[in-house]
């Protein structure tokens, strides 16, 4: 299945370039944990729009070399809402080829990315507004 026909939407694709590459001439791990981060920024941008920054990244396990040429999508689900915390799992995928339709698992990792005010310190992800206290209802007859 083509990248574009796929029906996730992802957070980033993007083609890899030689500048990207490692000694061996395969893309440099570094590159693509900075889109996964990026990917995760964006995503919880979308969801709450605050300043974030990244926590932590959990088990980010390389399955997969990418290579130039190689477009590379980076797919976000929201795994948990947090006070000042959003979980969200990044899953990255090579698409190789222009008439192969080779869809490569390259990563997955969860990203933990907490909202903060501008001297870095945690803020609320959502505004909750305070719920109204109600009183018991009261049968008016009876008052
Ligand atoms: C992010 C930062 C502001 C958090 O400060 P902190 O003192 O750890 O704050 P808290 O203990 O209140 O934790 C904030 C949130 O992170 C969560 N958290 C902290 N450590 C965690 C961990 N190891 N795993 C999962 N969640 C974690 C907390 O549960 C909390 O979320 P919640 O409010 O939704 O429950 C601070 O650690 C920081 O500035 N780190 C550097 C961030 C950065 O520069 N990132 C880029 C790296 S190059």
């Amino acid at each position: 299945m083509a990248p574009s026909a796929h029906p996730r939407i992802p957070e980033i694709r993007t083609v890899m370039f030689p500048r990207d590459i490692n000694h061996m001439g395969s893309i440099f791990g570094g590159h693509i944990l900075s889109l996964l981060d990026l990917a995760a920024a964006q995503f919880a941008h979308s969801f709450s729009a605050r300043k974030y920054v990244t926590k932590v990244m959990r088990e980010v396990n390389f399955i997969s070399p990418v290579y130039v040429g190689d477009r590379v999508s980076f797919y976000c689900t929201l795994r948990h809402v947090g006070t000042t915390s959003l979980t969200i799992r990044v899953d990255v995928e090579a698409f190789r080829g222009i008439r192969s339709s080779k869809i490569i698992k390259v990563t997955s990792a969860e990203v933990v990315m907490v909202a903060v005010d501008d001297n870095f310190h945690p803020v609320p992800v959502l505004d909750r507004p305070r719920k109204k206290k109600r009183g018991k209802k009261r049968n008016v007859e009876n008052a």
